[in-house]
């Protein structure tokens, strides 16, 4: 197969980490998928800007249209954040026909059904295993791992800058703004961070899992909100002398054809496995019917986590290319209308 050209938007942290994996594990990559995959073209805001990461002059464009409109671009990927300019440019590109990557929750939790609905109309692949707990495979494994069973709760510690924030107000008494700023510093937190400690990210996070966990269309506004900026050292240190942890937990249950869906700071049990979850580190908890209870730790945020899962979503990608079945077996849980075998 031809050599793989890549686009990507966006050249941040999770950004550089998908350069440095691509150009990194060029071999492994290509041994996988039986072609050469290679970042061609590179939108960023300020192409002058000195890089954490070596990539040629003139791969940079400061237009992402450049990208999204460059016909030998085959994929797409978007970790530029920002949710409707993004849409527009994503939905061009697939107009265009290049597959996406994408490690926007919030674009996701948002427009997610409409991205994927266009996606399916091209046939290409929207894939965005990044946009949920970093560089845990959550949405693959509740999409295929758990495809043969019915999900009745999803509960997820899936902020990593709160769970440092909370972590270290726990573990070393530290006041709440020296630790947001720290997470800042490693580039943790949103731009904005008032949607990590305001639990938003989580929120948007948990309305992604439980669509994909209840394969039911959950919106943002289904679940209730509340962050972790009233939370006092004093809170955290009562909580830990009665035997519990402070946090921001996300939790989805499924209640008959109704689901509960809320986001907010909670007294985890000690016992409790969630409870030994701590720093950027996240965890999402997934009791099923018939498999019963299970648990997927890791880095849910920061460079190398997130791009290991952009990657591998790009390796699903040009795997896909190879067979010919790109919009296919993409990853479409938004009312699946391709998996309504009734309808062909
Ligand atoms: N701000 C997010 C977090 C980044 O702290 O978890 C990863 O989604």
């Amino acid at each position: 197969m031809k050599p793989v050209k890549v686009g990507l938007l966006g050249l941040g942290t999770v950004g550089t980490g998908v350069v440095r994996i691509v150009e990194g594990n060029q071999e492994d990559l290509r041994s996988q998928v039986g072609s050469t995959i290679s970042v061609e073209k590179i939108a960023v805001k300020n192409p002058e800007k000195a890089r954490n990461v070596v990539v040629e002059q003139s791969k940079l464009t400061g237009d992402p249209w450049d990208v999204i409109n460059d016909p030998e671009i085959d994929v797409i990927i978007e970790v530029m954040g920002g949710v409707e300019k993004t849409k527009e440019y994503l939905l061009e590109a697939l107009e265009n026909g290049k597959h996406i990557v994408t490690a926007n929750k919030d674009l996701m939790a948002l427009h997610g059904a409409e991205i994927l609905a266009k996606a399916q109309e091209k046939q290409c692949d929207v894939f965005y295993e990044a946009s949920v707990a970093g560089g845990i495979p959550i949405i693959r494994t509740l999409i295929e791992g758990f495809s043969s069973d019915r999900i009745i709760r999803i509960m997820g510690i899936v902020n990593g800058t709160t769970n440092y924030i909370l972590t270290k107000m726990s573990q070393e008494g530290a006041s709440y703004e020296e630790v947001l700023k720290e997470a800042q510093e490693l580039g943790y937190a949103e731009s904005d961070p008032t949607s990590d400690v305001e639990g938003l990210d989580a929120a948007r996070k948990m309305a992604i899992l439980a669509t994909l966990g209840f394969r039911s269309n959950v919106e943002l506004g289904d679940v209730s909100v509340k962050g972790i900026s009233q939370i006092s050292s004093e809170d955290i240190a009562f909580a830990k002398k009665l035997g519990y942890e402070m946090k921001l937990l996300g939790i989805a249950e499924r209640n008959g054809d109704q689901f509960n869906i809320s986001v907010q700071p909670t007294m985890v049990s000690q016992s409790h496995p969630l409870a030994s979850v701590n720093g950027v580190f996240n965890a999402v908890y997934v009791h099923g019917e018939a498999v019963g209870e299970t648990m997927f730790y890791g880095a849910g945020a920061g460079e190398m986590p997130t791009a290991t899962s952009v990657v591998a979503d790009l390796v699903a990608v040009v795997k896909n290319l190879k067979l010919g079945v790109n919009g296919l077996k993409a990853i479409t849980p938004y009312k699946p209308k391709l998996l309504t075998s009734d309808e062909e």
